[in-house]
């Protein structure tokens, strides 16, 4: 059996980690009986600064022939904050319309979190963090001498839509940004979280801020009611956003399956991060069950470490098993997160973990231990 893959190292620490990654997946592959074809893209922000190119129509063309994409980070303190990151992860992200991005907080064994008193059957939670709408459409606009104008027109073809919107404003200097949810959009990453909670615990909180942004969020827990009618066997809640950062501190053992907008999926899934023991150890996925999806350590591309061979590469790799998941290698997919667990009971780690190990004894002792 072959699996097509393709990989996007990126920048900063990206190549390194990812090539620890590929080295567990090849790995696996050994051991259960597959071979991964890899298929290199060099997006990032050297092409950027040579050639001027973010991700490229015929990049997007080839990436479409893969189910899989591999990637590693995204980032350059030589490039203004947010050209490389829109202009490749979220490009990416959008076209191949992967609207679920699947963040798993678990607390593996071995592992320290900054909670007093929990430990890894306290922290086990996935977060389901809607990937195409919110805040993240990109609807927006920031204009001086706007008093001279009197009016803001807002239109925006993305969804063929015309806001409509005429504000008046004295502003001189003004900016906005809209958040955008469909119920089309918003229902099916709350499916997904039902479905995903029927195989869990059978609990679906949704995350939101319907108390203020009563618009996006109204829709969307008129939605979650509705997609709840469908699954009379899971348990359902509703918290506000900012009293979740709160009970995901103090009680995270009440969390089964979290579903959420975009924008707060990002925010959470950091706070998520630490619980599980630091952003070196938290992986994602996004995903579009039927083209292409992505997997990814949520992390950045931490330039500074860049070439040194120091970074951890954990997320990376669960990434990685998660990559496996989702094209139907499951054995292999527990085999590499077990193989993780036991590399962190080893104490083989890096050295954001207390340990001495460098990325590429990570990947290839995490290998080793996947292949016995
Ligand atoms: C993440 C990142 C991205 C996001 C950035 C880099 C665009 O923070 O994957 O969480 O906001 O989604
Ligand atoms: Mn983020």
């Amino acid at each position: 059996m072959q699996h097509r893959v393709a990989a996007i190292g990126g920048d900063g620490i990206g190549p390194e980690i990812l090539a620890a990654g590929r080295e567990v997946l090849d790995a696996a592959g050994e051991r259960f009986g597959f071979d991964i074809a890899w298929t290199d893209f060099d997006l990032g922000a050297e092409r950027y600064l040579d050639t001027g190119e973010l991700v490229t129509e015929e990049d997007l063309q080839d990436l479409s022939q893969f189910r899989a994409i591999y990637f590693g980070a995204i980032g350059d303190d030589r490039v203004k904050p947010g050209i490389l990151e829109k202009g490749i992860l979220l490009a990416i992200r959008f076209h191949f319309d992967q609207f679920i991005n699947l963040r798993p907080i678990k607390l593996l064994d071995g592992v320290s979190t900054p909670l007093a008193n929990k430990g890894p059957e306290d922290i086990d939670f996935v977060v389901v963090r809607e990937n195409t709408e919110d805040f993240y459409v990109g609807i927006g606009s920031h204009m001086k001498g706007a008093h001279e104008k009197k009016v803001l027109e807002v239109a925006r073809n993305l969804y063929t839509i015309k806001f409509g919107l005429d504000v008046e404003t004295d502003a001189d200097e003004i900016a906005y940004q809209i958040g955008v949810v469909t119920r089309a959009g918003a229902e099916r990453a709350i499916r997904y979280a039902f479905d995903l909670a029927m195989a869990r615990e059978r609990r679906v909180t949704s995350v939101d801020k319907a108390n203020v942004l009563s618009d996006v969020y109204g829709l969307w827990r008129d939605v979650f009611l509705g997609v709840a009618a469908d699954y009379p066997d899971v348990a359902t809640e509703f918290n506000f956003v900012d009293a979740v950062t709160m009970w995901f501190v103090k009680n995270p053992e009440w969390f089964d399956v979290v579903v959420t907008p975009n924008m707060f999926g990002d925010i959470i899934t950091d706070l998520g991060a630490m619980i599980q023991g630091g952003l070196g150890l938290a992986p994602g996925g996004n995903i579009n069950p039927a083209g292409t999806s992505m997997f990814e350590p949520i992390h950045g591309s931490a330039p500074k470490y860049r070439g040194k061979d120091v970074a951890n590469p954990l997320a990376t790799i669960w990434a990685g098993s998660m990559l496996l998941d989702h094209i139907g290698e499951r054995e292999a997919a527990k085999a590499v997160l077990g193989a993780i667990e036991q590399s962190i009971r080893g104490g083989f780690v890096t050295r954001d973990m207390g340990g001495t190990r460098r990325t590429s004894e990570v990947g290839e002792h995490i290998a080793s231990l996947v292949m016995e």
